[in-house]
């Protein structure tokens, strides 16, 4: 398994124009194009794991994918193909929990299935509220775990109303019902969370709007959508980690180019403004999504509370946690139960590993309290987890670190490493 250690950086002065580009756009995008009976062209698809695990599914469903430089086409099958081999999902919940709903309504059985860490996964959230609505659909521990088998039928509309926030539960419910239903499904939320699916879906023609009472209404469609045309932008979640960086090194500027600037996503940075960093944004592009460059500073810090918005910085929470331990005073991260059903447990992920780091931290049910100190250098287990690897790779410029099982962070940001190293120096080892 291999390991990165990192020193201590020595101030930066950067532009970084290569940020991963975003995540959940890129999977749906692939999803999405299999809606349409024309071609959909995708600039600048996330190349990881993840989403290239997406892409062969959405093959395996009978497109045909043309990759040229950083452009792909996906021309949709007339019909979804029956597949003679499971779906595999690797390490995505997104992937998984799309393709339950997506898959749940198409002629056919499938199987979706992935890796050790994603069968330890809740799917009970998108299985149950499909089972309601008539899906035949079921997995082990009682429909709870991967493997996850489907038996495609005629679905119901519906009228749901989640239990928790959830961008991947709302997408897999709008997109079982979009050409299934004969009537208009509501889905509502307890607070807005990501919104591209919405967005997406009715860039490409779906008639799916949300309320003044925040409930999302979804029309049948009879016709196939129209095809996409995207250029997807850098991902927040992570330029975020390279934000973190930059405040939390001396004399450092970090701009990051071109990242997605969507309200939904970017309230880590909010955050970390909040704690006194010197962060701006320049917006360059705001057509379908807000899209500009982030400017942020070096910047003493102070502690902060942090108890709503939760879905809005969920993937941020393990980098903004190592801003935390360099903030004076305490910060506390409470309402954030959803932590503990990620790539890994990231309650305890992140509060063991800055206890290593000789961080005082206390762990709660549903969150932490980190009290900002010496953060000292130590040998950390990622869990397989990539965004623990890369918050403590981040944390490392400050007094250097031993990161441990790294690989993970090939599913979704494998030139991380690269631009780590423009900034200080690391080494990377097997
Ligand atoms: C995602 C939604 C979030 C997020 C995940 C990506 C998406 O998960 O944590 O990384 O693309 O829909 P939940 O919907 O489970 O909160």
């Amino acid at each position: 398994m291999s390991f990165v250690k990192v020193e201590k950086s020595g101030g930066f002065d950067i532009e970084i124009d290569n940020i991963a580009s975003d995540k959940s756009i890129s999977h749906r995008s692939a999803i999405f194009s299999l809606l349409s009976n024309k071609p959909s062209k995708i600039e600048n698809f996330l190349e990881a794991e993840d989403t290239l695990n997406t892409l062969k599914i959405v093959e395996k469903l009978g497109a045909n994918i043309d990759k040229n430089d950083n452009r792909i086409t996906i021309t949709p099958p007339l019909k979804i193909d029956e597949p003679n081999d499971i779906l595999d999902c690797g390490n995505s919940g997104t992937a998984m929990r799309l393709f339950c709903g997506f898959l749940a309504s198409k002629e056919g059985f499938f199987v979706l299935h992935g890796d050790k860490y994603l069968a330890s996964r809740p799917m009970k959230r998108v299985v149950v509220p499909l089972k309601s609505i008539g899906a035949k659909i079921d997995g082990t521990k009682e429909g709870n775990f991967s493997p996850i088998a489907i038996r495609g039928s005629k679905l119901r509309a519906f009228r749901y109303e989640s239990a928790i926030a959830s961008a991947q539960v709302k997408s897999a419910m709008i997109l079982s019902v979009l050409f299934s239903a004969d009537e208009t499904s509501y889905y509502k939320e307890p607070h807005l969370s990501r919104d591209h699916t919405e967005k997406m879906l009715r860039g490409m023609g779906a008639d799916i709007f949300t309320d003044k009472e925040g409930v999302i209404n979804i029309h049948p469609v009879e016709k196939p959508l129209k095809p996409l045309e995207i250029k997807i932008p850098s991902d927040p979640s992570s330029a975020f980690f390279f934000a973190v960086a930059a405040v939390i090194s001396k004399d450092s500027k970090i701009v990051l180019k071109d990242v997605l600037l969507n309200p939904t996503r970017i309230e880590a940075f909010e955050v970390l403004k909040r704690m006194g960093a010197d962060i701006s944004y320049e917006i360059k592009d705001e057509k379908y999504e807000k899209i500009g460059d982030i400017i942020v500073k070096s910047s003493p810090l102070k502690g902060v509370e942090v108890s709503e918005n939760i879905a809005w910085l969920i993937d941020e929470l393990p980098a903004l946690s190592i801003a935390m331990s360099q903030a004076e005073g305490k910060s506390t991260v409470k309402n954030a139960k959803e932590l503990r059903v990620k790539e890994s447990d990231r309650i305890s992920t992140v509060v063991n590993n800055l206890k290593k780091c000789g961080i005082e931290v206390e762990e709660f049910e549903d969150g932490y309290e980190i009290t900002g100190g010496k953060l000292k250098s130590a040998t950390i287990n990622s869990f397989g987890d990539h965004r623990i690897a890369m918050s403590f790779a981040i944390a490392g410029l400050v007094n250097g670190m031993r990161v441990e099982d790294i690989e993970c962070i090939q599913t979704s940001f494998p030139n991380f490493m690269d631009i780590l190293n423009k900034i200080t120096r690391i080494d990377i080892g097997d």
